[in-house]
């Protein structure tokens, strides 16, 4: 039986659109997984989306959608975004599946059962973007720990799981286990901040909301939105289902791959979950870094000005899917937080796609073609440069392995890119256009090549897990294709006449001063927000305070514009026996003669004001919708009648 290999990234909200930080974890998580199904592993790469929640039901509510429909479109645009990050998951798991939904279930009727949840009333702390409860002594500054954003007091009958009776099994278990934790430094952390200080009962489940999985002994409740995220790392392998196959086959979870602001609910709550449900403990929690803008976590809710710069689909279609899978990878160090910025961006393109990657592939290619039609003669003599080549190509080899089974991407790329630095200096030291000039020196040139071809063969086969379309396309210019990562163990894998066939420029050449110009409006500016008036709600009023305004019907006898004004319309207004002069700044969205005999709705006590060297008095009521203007007709209304 082949081996396993189960690998997981969190599952992400609903709430609001993904950026390139989220990015990361994916792409990381789908650049493992095809690094193990290259080594021969049968393979469960699960990513999905956490739908339920206050923040789901609140933004739906202000898009005038229902939560289904909401988190609907957003799972839409989600998966498009993986489409153009070229991300190749086995499973897409969303929490609002019924599958899921009745799995969690189950488990909540489990733990009831086993004793492990108990009724008792809840008074705290919560965060409602991060969904998060917390005790007063928890917050910091009387703000969320987590994202610094206002808590509110929440207080009601609630149901607890049993958290703090793990306490010292978790601590046990953190320190005698280091491969659970990675990396390690994420583990110290997690006991001294969080677990030394003590557990307490975790409350898990709401009433206060609908947008939720109701619990099966209590349906006015609903579940605790990190239980039921949580849980889908097993109920999409069939858990709690009559189907257990997969579960079977792949638990325990090889990796959970996740950000290290979320370390803590894949530790502690969900390793005493699953404790308490008798299941096995995942192998590995792997907590990264996060990807900074400025010293800043890259985010979308922060709101630093136009979004457009950390949009995937933007920096796909603008660099390429290639391209930024090896950027993010190969700038976020091992564990640690990375930069990232535009330079960095598009210099890493230049220097190390451009330059090195693609010059190395587009020259030799030229060379095969131009001085042997694309047919590498058989012939091959080794010098001792060549060999080198060769001792370089297995070094790389093996120094890279061990860094993708540690997940330390940016090592295996620094790695792998030590071969092709080293055969474009073996351009430069064999000089292949002065041997080709010779035809006494063709043979060695034939020799030249073929070692090139062969190394850049090794290459593509390395750089497959993180950039697989374009290593496709360079294998495909010697006529292969790349299956098993311990091809590249094998330098000396051609048949003896090697055919090359032409490829287009892999990566082309960024302008890099022209891209910045280009970019610069969509770079973040930070953007004083100022609350739009027309979508706060205001202050109540008595009614007294409203029948101080004078509503009147009036009917338009005449409507003219205003000259030199593009917005006013000047109409003449028959309160019932007494005619007003009204400006009026529908201009642009009505002709005046639209208005003659309708009947409008006016404030009549409105204090009259001079607006382009003209008297208005009193004002038409109408709504706006950006600049679209509805005026409010009252054409069965008579002149003069108050409106109240
Ligand atoms: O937390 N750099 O979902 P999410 C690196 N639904 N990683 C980042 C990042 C950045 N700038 N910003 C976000 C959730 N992330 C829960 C998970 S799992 C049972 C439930 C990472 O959409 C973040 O650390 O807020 C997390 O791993 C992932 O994006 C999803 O975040
Ligand atoms: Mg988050």
């Amino acid at each position: 039986m082949k081996k396993t290999f189960y690998i997981t990234t969190p599952i992400y909200y609903t709430s609001g659109h993904l950026h390139i930080g989220n990015s990361y974890t994916t792409v990381a998580a789908d650049t493992m997984a095809r690094y193990k199904r290259m080594r021969g592993y049968d393979v469960m790469f699960l990513t999905g989306t956490d739908e339920h929640g206050q923040k789901v039901e609140r933004k739906a509510l202000e898009a005038g959608k229902t939560p289904q429909q909401f988190v609907d479109e957003i799972v839409d645009d989600i998966k498009n975004i993986w489409k153009s990050l070229n991300i190749d998951y086995d499973k897409f798991i969303r929490t609002t599946d019924d599958y899921h939904v009745r799995a969690v279930q189950k488990i909540y009727q489990k733990l009831y059962e086993k004793g492990e949840i108990y009724k008792s009333e809840y008074e705290g702390m919560y965060c409602s973007p991060c969904e998060a409860f917390w005790t007063e002594h928890q917050l910091i500054d009387g703000k969320c720990p987590d994202c610094g954003r206002p808590v509110e007091p929440a207080r009601e009958e609630s149901y607890f799981f049993r958290l703090s009776k793990y306490q010292d099994r978790l601590i046990e278990l953190l320190e005698t286990n280091p491969q659970i934790l990675q990396p390690e430094s994420r583990a110290k952390e997690m006991i001294n901040n969080f677990l030394k200080p003590g557990l307490e009962d975790l409350c898990v489940s709401r009433t206060s909301l609908k947008w939720g999985v109701p619990l099966p002994f209590d349906p006015k409740h609903v579940a605790y939105v990190w239980i039921d995220a949580l849980s889908n790392y097993v109920t999409a392998l069939g858990y709690g289902s009559d189907d257990d196959r997969e579960m079977k086959k792949y638990w325990p979870c090889d990796i959970h791959l996740v950000g290290k602001d979320i370390v803590r609910f894949h530790t502690i709550i969900w390793f005493a979950l699953l404790m308490a449900l008798d299941v096995d403990l995942p192998k590995q929690v792997y907590g990264h870094g996060w990807l900074q803008m400025n010293g800043d976590k890259v985010s979308k809710s922060k709101g630093s000005g136009d979004l457009n710069i950390v949009d995937p689909l933007v920096l796909t279609e603008r660099y390429g899917t290639d391209a930024i899978r090896y950027f993010l990878l190969r700038e976020m160090p091992f564990g640690a937080d990375g930069e990232y910025n535009f330079e960095a961006l598009l210099s890493r393109i230049n220097s190390d796609l451009a330059n090195d990657l693609g010059n190395l592939v587009s020259r030799t290619v030229a060379m095969a073609e131009k001085y042997f039609d694309g047919k590498i003669p058989a012939e091959r003599r080794t010098a001792p440069l060549d060999l080198e080549i060769e001792t370089v190509a297995g070094d790389v080899y093996r120094a890279t392995t061990p860094f993708m089974d540690s997940m330390t991407f940016s090592s295996a790329l620094t790695e792998i890119f030590k071969l092709v630095s080293r055969c474009n200096k073996y351009i430069d030291e064999t000089s292949p256009w002065i041997l080709a000039k010779n035809p006494e020196d063709l043979p060695r040139l034939a020799a030249v090549l073929a070692q090139l071809c062969q190394a850049i063969r090794v290459v593509a086969v390395l750089l497959t897990p993180f950039m697989p379309e374009t290593c496709n396309r360079i294998i495909g210019c010697f006529g292969g294709t790349v299956e098993r990562w311990e091809d590249a163990a094998n330098f000396h894998c051609f048949a003896s006449e090697i055919s090359v066939h032409k490829c287009e420029n892999l990566f082309p050449r960024i302008d890099i001063k022209k891209e910045l110009e280009a970019l610069k409006p969509m770079s973040p500016v930070k953007k004083e927000t100022k609350p739009d008036p027309d979508k706060e709600a205001l202050t109540e009023i008595g009614i007294d305070d409203f029948l101080n305004v004078e509503l009147r019907v009036g009917k338009i006898i005449s409507c003219e514009p205003v000259p030199k004004s593009s917005k006013l319309l000047k109409l003449q207004v028959d309160l019932g026996g007494q005619v007003r002069q009204i400006l009026s700044g529908i201009a642009k969205c009505y002709l005046p003669s639209a208005f003659i005999g309708r009947n409008v709705i006016v404030v009549k006590n409105l204090k009259p004001a001079k607006i382009f060297g003209q008297e208005s008095c009193g004002m038409l009521l109408a709504s706006s919708h950006g600049d679209e203007i509805q005026v409010v007709f009252a054409d069965q209304a008579i002149p003069g009648d108050r409106v109240r």
